[in-house]
């Protein structure tokens, strides 16, 4: 297939973009090189280097073109409120002009790389009310040391679990507004046009290649930058909160997967490794692998993080075939040998 990839010069885009060419596709990169993110831009054959709410630029890379997985967006929880129009018009904006080209050309596939932050809060039940959806945080909660969101109607504690893709979503902040905002972008674009839209909800995502030394990075990468320099990874809350980390070159898979199959109009993937890890156990983990110190619990918190969140994907196994190369300990293996 030849293809458009957006954002193929960024983390997650480079071992898409070499995951595509070893399976025989044709790329063409679209990448803006915001920087911000890339410091030392990568060499890419072909590159073109424009931003994607140029809607000129974007609709002279699709020529030819069959598929576009667009990857590109501003990513991240956001450092305050001013990042906020930012997002929007980075990852809504930018996602509609793309739509829009598609259109145009018309271009039948699309892949779309969503998150987990789309659903809020994770899966949890109550003994007493069965499948229940905590509120937002509350601050005088979380001053105190409570991180664990109660039922929402008694009260009780919760035992969280596996989210599948039929729960409802619920972004708590703006990276995730306009996350699933491009979601239902594609899923507009798709019933318009007869096109199909494939929307993978990454979790957390780390591996070779992670950003270094920013803000925006997710947690992986913040601890790792902080044992590079000699520092104890610092961990939020009590580091009970529960993950699910999933190596890069599994997402590239993923990615690959969707490309490969025969699409419906519009479905949605989680695309986990399955296991449920804790930001603590990550924590001791990076600081074992990089001989590193021991994490330091701060109690510290975000207002915009949730508590709990891990998939199942268990439908991304059974439509596309699909299933993780990777455990966490032998992907921080392939992190450290890189
Ligand atoms: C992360 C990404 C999000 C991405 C999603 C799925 C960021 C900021 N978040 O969401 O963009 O879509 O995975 O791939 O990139 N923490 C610490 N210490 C720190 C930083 C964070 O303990 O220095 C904790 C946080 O409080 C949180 C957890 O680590 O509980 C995960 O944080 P993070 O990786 O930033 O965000 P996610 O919500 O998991």
């Amino acid at each position: 297939m030849k293809i458009l990839l957006t954002g193929g010069a960024g983390f997650i885009g480079q071992h898409v973009h070499r995951q595509l060419l070893a399976d025989g596709h044709e790329i063409r990169v679209l990448d803006s090189l915001r920087p911000d993110v890339h410091q030392t831009p990568p060499s890419i054959d072909g590159l073109i280097v424009a931003d994607i709410r140029d809607a000129t630029a974007v609709s002279d890379a699709l020529r030819g073109v069959d598929t576009v997985v667009h990857l590109a967006a501003k990513v991240g929880l956001g450092v305050d409120l001013d990042d906020m129009d930012d997002y929007v018009s980075t990852n809504s904006l930018g996602t509609a002009v793309l739509l829009r080209a598609l259109g145009r050309h018309q271009i039948q596939r699309f892949v779309y790389a969503s998150s987990m932050v789309v659903y809020g809060e994770g899966h949890y039940e109550c003994d007493r009310h069965g499948v229940v959806a905590p509120g937002p945080r509350r601050v005088s909660d979380l001053e105190s040391g409570v991180f664990d969101p109660p039922c929402p109607i008694c009260a009780a504690p919760l035992r969280p679990g596996l989210i599948t893709e039929s729960a409802p979503t619920d972004p708590r902040n703006t990276y995730a507004a306009t996350k699933l905002n491009g979601e239902h972008l594609a899923a507009t674009w798709a019933r318009e046009t007869g096109g199909q839209a494939t929307a993978l909800r990454f979790h957390n995502v780390y591996g070779p290649g992670m950003p270094r030394n920013t803000p925006y990075a997710g947690v992986a990468a913040i601890f790792r930058s902080m044992l590079e320099r000699g520092e104890a990874p610092r961990v939020f809350e009590d580091g009970g909160q529960r993950r699910d980390f999933i190596h890069v070159a599994d997402i590239a898979g993923a990615v690959a997967a969707a490309v490969a199959n025969n699409p419906t109009q519009f479905t949605a993937y989680n695309v986990g490794s399955g296991t449920v890890r804790t930001i603590g156990d990550l924590a001791t983990e990076l600081s074992r692998a990089y001989d590193g110190p021991a994490p330091i619990i701060t109690g510290a918190y975000r207002l915009g993080d949730v508590r709990h969140i891990t998939a199942s994907s268990a439908r991304l196994r059974e439509d596309l075939h699909w299933k993780p190369d990777y455990d966490l300990r032998s992907g921080l293996a392939d992190l450290l040998r890189h």
